[in-house]
């Protein structure tokens, strides 16, 4: 007998070769295999490398493009695709199988690639061509048009909820995504009934689709429905939903055992002076504003503005502009067609407003952006430097806008009229609104950036730096190939340099 060392040196054109051993010359070189490790574990995806390196198989270690046979143990075919799908394969390359380990496992015991047949490629569900060109959608929201009509708000406020929660435990990241799964949700022509309606759309990472699946297979998604349960996420939307107060400072007092308003208010604590009307407020700035307020609202603050500087002017931005029929607060942006003249209009503006009781709060930032000739230092550095206002309005009842009633006032010698109030009704409610003033000439920018949604702003100035190296803010536009500024006096004009179709504010729901 041949010691088995000597054997294995003797036996230069046989197939063994030790575990840890460069592998032998490939002998099916139009073969080369990828064990997707998804459900398979890693320990049993590198034995069953080795055994496959050790019968003369290539077998990569990572994806890509010349991967021509991709081995599976115990996924279904829908998995892999949406897998698939993640990797961004070119389309037009080589064939590629998905195959279940029973080929893989016939084709060790023959020494050889056996033949595809049938019974070894992975059940997938037909796929309705004609379904897939539908449902084809771009990555980033900006290419989409999102309107208010959304076919799939089951799925959509689920994974909006997970969103927020991760917002609220200062996890961005998971958010983001969460927001941009959601967003290709809402960008769909039809609701979705199956997971297969959903292969080849981008976005929807592991963790939502598991959310997806368990509400069409369910009904509602488990995780979701334990969330709203858990006490730490119903204190932290109590606490967030003081003005004033951001997930870092609930957590802080959740910490302390703090968990509801009251216990807020009984704690001590001294808050500042957002916190204050926040506290004060609380129900009403937690109740949706709706559009005839916000009309209501744009009138008064339109008043100001001319009073103050007859030529400004005044814009309904956010949510409103994109024709949403409510909002959590109104959003305006002010500016004057003769650059210079918008200097000095904000404390005007919020002078006439508290001269005739229209505020309840108010705290304006100073403008401190400065453009560099060197270009942005950073995308976001220069994010938010317009000069800016966050108020809470006193906004008298729709009853009492349009028609006061009035009785004589007993208590006045010229025998004038008082107003009649409901007992037990304030005649007004608190309304957050925020103000931007915004020089002439970064008044595109500055519309854009202030109409939204947030996941439609993030998006474009993530296409600008990723796709065009540009950076976009809500002041400017820079082209770092260039090495300049570009300029712009419309929306139109700022999609256009981007290479985007325009998407008009009402298909900017994302
Ligand atoms: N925004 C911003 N910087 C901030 C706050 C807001 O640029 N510090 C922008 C957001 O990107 C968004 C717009 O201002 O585009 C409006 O923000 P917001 O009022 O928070 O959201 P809306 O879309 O108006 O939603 P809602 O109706 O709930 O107010
Ligand atoms: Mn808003
Ligand atoms: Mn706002």
């Amino acid at each position: 007998m041949v010691p088995l060392k000597r054997r294995r040196v003797a036996g230069s054109n046989s197939e063994a070769d030790g575990a840890g051993e460069a592998p032998p010359p490939a002998r099916f070189p139009r073969v080369l295999l990828f064990l997707l490790e998804r459900k398979m574990g890693a320990s049993r995806r590198a034995f069953l490398t080795q055994l496959g390196r050790r019968k003369g198989f290539r077998v990569e270690e990572s994806f890509s493009q010349s991967i021509t046979h991709v081995i599976c143990e115990n996924n279904s075919g829908d998995e892999v695709r949406t897998w698939l799908n993640s990797q961004h394969r070119a389309q037009g390359g080589a064939p590629l199988h998905l195959l279940d380990i029973s080929w893989f496992t016939e084709s060790m015991h023959a020494g050889h690639p056996v033949p595809v047949l049938d019974r070894h490629k992975l059940q997938e569900q037909q796929i309705d061509e004609a379904e897939v060109v539908v449902c084809s959608v771009p990555s980033y929201a900006c290419q989409r048009r999102t309107t208010l009509d959304n076919n799939n708000t089951i799925l959509t406020d689920a994974l909006s909820l997970l969103a927020e929660n991760a917002e609220l435990c200062d996890q961005d990241g998971r958010g983001v995504a969460f927001r941009r799964a959601a967003a290709v949700l809402k960008a769909l022509p039809k609701a979705v009934t199956c997971m297969t309606q959903l292969r080849g759309l981008p976005c929807l990472g592991e963790h939502s689709l598991r959310v997806i699946k368990d509400i069409l297979d369910n009904g509602a998604s488990s995780e979701v429905e334990s969330l709203k349960q858990c006490e730490r996420y119903k204190a932290r939307k109590v606490l967030t939903g003081v003005f004033g107060v951001g997930a870092k400072t609930a957590d802080r007092w959740i910490r302390e055992g703090i968990h509801t308003l009251h216990q807020l208010r009984n704690s001590g604590h001294t808050l500042n002076r957002d916190q204050q009307a926040g506290v004060e407020h609380y129900d009403d700035l937690n109740q949706p504003v709706s559009k005839a307020e916000a009309d209501a609202i744009e009138e008064i603050v339109a008043k100001a503005v001319v009073s103050v500087s007859p030529g400004a002017q005044i814009t309904l931005t956010g949510g409103f502009r994109r024709g949403k029929l409510t909002g959590h607060d109104v959003d305006f942006l002010i500016t004057h067609p003769e650059e210079g003249m918008e200097e000095g209009l904000m404390s005007k503006v919020v002078s006439w407003l508290e001269s005739q009781g229209f505020l309840l709060y108010q705290k304006t930032t100073r403008n401190s952006y400065l453009e560099s000739k060197d270009g942005p230092a950073r995308i976001t550095s220069n994010m938010d430097r317009f000069e800016r206002c966050f108020s809470i309005f006193k906004l008298a009842k729709e009853d009492k806008r349009e028609e006061k009633q009035f009785v004589p006032d007993v208590s006045r010698e010229d025998g004038g009229l008082a107003e009649i109030k409901p007992a037990g009704h304030k005649p007004w409610r608190a309304v957050r609104v925020d103000l931007v003033v915004s020089p002439f000439s970064q008044f595109a920018f500055a519309l854009l950036g202030w109409t939204g949604s947030k996941l439609f702003e993030r998006e474009l100035r993530r296409l600008a730096g990723q796709e065009k190296a540009m950076s976009l803010n809500s002041h400017a536009l820079y082209d770092s190939t260039q090495q300049r500024y570009l300029r712009a006096t419309s929306e139109q004009e700022i999609f256009a340099h981007l290479g985007l179709e325009y998407i008009p504010p009402s298909e900017r729901n994302a």
